[in-house]
């Protein structure tokens, strides 16, 4: 059960209905107020009893409606009303998506709070798309990152973090990886990598709106896929992957048409 004034930081997934998890959806059936992100998807908004208020606190056409203090001061006042706050984001509330900035701000403020784990796109995308992130033989780790963050969320300077993240030293260590908000770098990133050793025909996935009907998977070299992604006018949301386990899609590939180019 929610409490009165207190906080769920529920992970709606990637897309996919029923990818939520019971937990999420409880959550949501018991709630006053729900405060959801642009990426979560209608038919998840679907799932929210008419009684309930919701509140916007996404980005329209990549410009954020509201601002990243705004949101983290809403829920507490939401709560010091005494309402039952859901805030709900796509895929996991602590992947890429600042989960931990407001339930730090929750817990400054001593407003109750629990979180509920989500479906992150990094995984349930290549998933979808017929891609085992690890895979016996093929590889032990996986790195996950971000190929994006804007000026405004760097702590230390104003570089973006694309620019400070040493590609190189990543194509060194991990045969494997998942890269989340990269479309907008994708040339410095896959230029960085090659740099950093990666062969220009490494395997790589673009998958575009995973775990929806919308889903498009793009598979291509790190070498083309500037190219390709033009080519094909592939826009965000994607998760990049890159590395041998992408090849196992041609065998795997299970939930949409194909649309093999490229490679
Ligand atoms: C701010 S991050 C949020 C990540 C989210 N918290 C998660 O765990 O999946 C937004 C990025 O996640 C990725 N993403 C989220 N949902 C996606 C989807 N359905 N298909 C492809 N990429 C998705 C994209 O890289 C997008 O730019």
């Amino acid at each position: 059960m929610i409490a009165p004034g207190s906080v769920v930081l529920v992970g709606a997934g990637p897309g996919d209905p029923d990818l939520l998890t019971l937990a999420a959806l409880k959550a949501l059936q018991q709630a006053d107020v729900v405060v959801h992100d642009a990426l979560v998807s209608p038919e998840i908004l679907d799932l929210i009893p008419a009684s309930c208020q919701r509140l916007f606190a996404g980005k329209r056409g990549g410009i954020p409606s509201i601002e990243q203090s705004d949101i983290s001061d809403t829920l507490v006042r939401l709560a010091q009303a005494g309402k039952r706050v859901v805030r709900l984001k796509g895929g996991d509330p602590f992947v890429f998506g600042r989960g931990g900035e407001e339930a730090l701000h929750l817990a400054q403020h001593g407003i109750p709070f629990r979180v509920v784990p989500g479906l992150t796109a990094g995984i349930a995308g290549p998933a979808y798309a017929g891609i085992p992130v690890t895979h016996r033989d093929v590889n032990a780790n996986v790195a996950f990152i971000t190929g994006h963050e804007s000026a405004e969320n760097a702590p230390f300077n104003t570089e973006s973090l694309s620019t400070r993240i040493d590609w190189e030293s990543i194509a060194r260590t991990f045969p494997v990886l998942v890269l989340y908000m990269a479309m907008e770098n994708l040339s410095l990133v896959t230029e960085r990598l090659m740099q950093g050793g990666c062969a220009a025909d490494t395997p790589m996935a673009v998958i575009c709106w995973a775990t929806t009907r919308r889903q498009q998977t793009l598979t291509t070299t790190l070498a083309q896929a500037v190219h390709d992604v033009q080519q094909h006018n592939l826009k965000p949301p994607a998760i990049v992957v890159i590395g041998e386990v992408v090849r196992l899609r041609q065998q795997l590939a299970w939930f949409e048409e194909q649309s093999e180019e490229g490679s």
